[in-house]
């Protein structure tokens, strides 16, 4: 752990109750209450194919909590959906000391606790990963027909919901619409689904008029708990949104369909991984190799680039 702001962050040991490790974010609860407020840290562990790389990319935790803050704003002006952030004023928060403060300030968010839809729900206006190698061997995204011709990188006649499976370990899969309501109820699955829908519309129309293109995203959602910590029927927007992590974001400008694009997100850590598997010298499982220091800078600031050309005013609060 670090004590001053622009060290790397690569794993955090707060002597808060609750901890949980997730690939990027370390979760604590900020106090022993049962519906407790989260506390959520975005470090600078990079993970790419589900592995978390030995290699942080100092500064990463700060952009995605500030990108993510930014969206979260912008959603809560737009009143598309309610959301889990209560704030980053860390003062009520006892226990922390001074280098920890210091340590977490723009890379944390208080939020409120939910009991998590273990559905990724996922929006696509373009062809890429996943959805395009579906398309490509069987003409489908998560089961959705697509009509024929579509070329890598294709941008879709509309935007499509293809929901996965949040898997506790491994790689998420992505299911048709009709699992994930077995999995989940079929009520919840099409509040999602229009959620989601209408979440990556305002913000590819935010992002594209600003020379961006958001080619895909995913959310999670979730049921707040109550003081007592127990589920409400009330849904909220958690996690981070619309952060590189969790979005492909590609420059509008040389965007052309029928190859990979340029992107803004991890692309240029997975081309140098896949290059490494190519020579035999990674396999895509754990440990993941170190990564050279030319990979980190470029990456963080394809980061910084993203962030800057959206140009999300700063988080003001307001009705959530
Ligand atoms: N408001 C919330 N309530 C409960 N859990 C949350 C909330 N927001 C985010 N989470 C969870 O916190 C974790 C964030 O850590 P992350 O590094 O993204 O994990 P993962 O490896 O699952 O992607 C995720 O498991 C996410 O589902
Ligand atoms: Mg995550």
């Amino acid at each position: 752990m670090s004590g001053t702001s622009s060290e790397a962050v690569f794993r955090t040991n707060l002597s808060l109750p609750g901890r949980r490790q997730g690939k990027v974010r370390d979760v604590y609860r900020a106090s022993d209450a049962a519906g407790a407020p989260l506390l959520i840290v975005a470090t600078d562990r990079l993970s790419a194919f589900d592995v978390v790389m030995p290699t942080p990319i100092p500064g990463k935790g700060r952009l995605l909590t500030a990108m993510s803050l930014g969206w979260f704003g912008f959603l809560r002006a737009k009143g598309i959906v309610r959301d889990h952030v209560i704030g980053t004023d860390l003062s009520g928060v006892a226990g922390l000391s001074d280098a920890e403060r210091t340590m977490l300030a723009g890379r944390s968010m208080l939020c409120r606790a939910a009991k998590v839809v273990p559905i990724e729900c996922v929006a696509r206006g373009y062809l890429a990963g996943s959805g395009w190698n579906e398309y490509r061997a069987h003409g489908t995204v998560c089961g959705l027909p697509l009509p024929p011709g579509l070329a890598l990188s294709s941008r879709l006649p509309e935007p499509i919901f293809t929901p996965a499976t949040k898997a506790e370990e491994g790689h998420d899969e992505n299911i048709s619409f009709a699992r994930a309501c077995d999995l989940v109820g079929r009520p919840v699955m099409e509040r999602l689904r229009a959620l989601t829908l209408s979440i990556y519309a305002a913000a590819a129309e935010y992002a594209l008029a600003r020379g961006v293109i958001l080619a895909d995203t995913k959310f999670e959602f979730g049921f707040a708990l109550d003081a007592a910590g127990n589920p409400t029927d009330e849904l909220i927007l958690v996690d981070e949104v619309l952060t590189p992590d969790s979005s492909r974001y590609w420059p509008a400008d040389g965007y052309a369909p029928g190859r990979e694009q340029a992107s803004f997100d991890k692309q240029f850590v997975r081309n140098h991984l896949l290059e490494l598997v190519s020579q035999g010298r990674w396999n895509k499982e754990a440990p993941g190799p170190e990564l050279p220091e030319s990979v980190v800078s470029a990456t963080i600031g394809r980061y910084e680039e993203a962030l800057a050309r959206l140009a999300l005013p700063p988080f003001a609060g307001g009705s959530r």
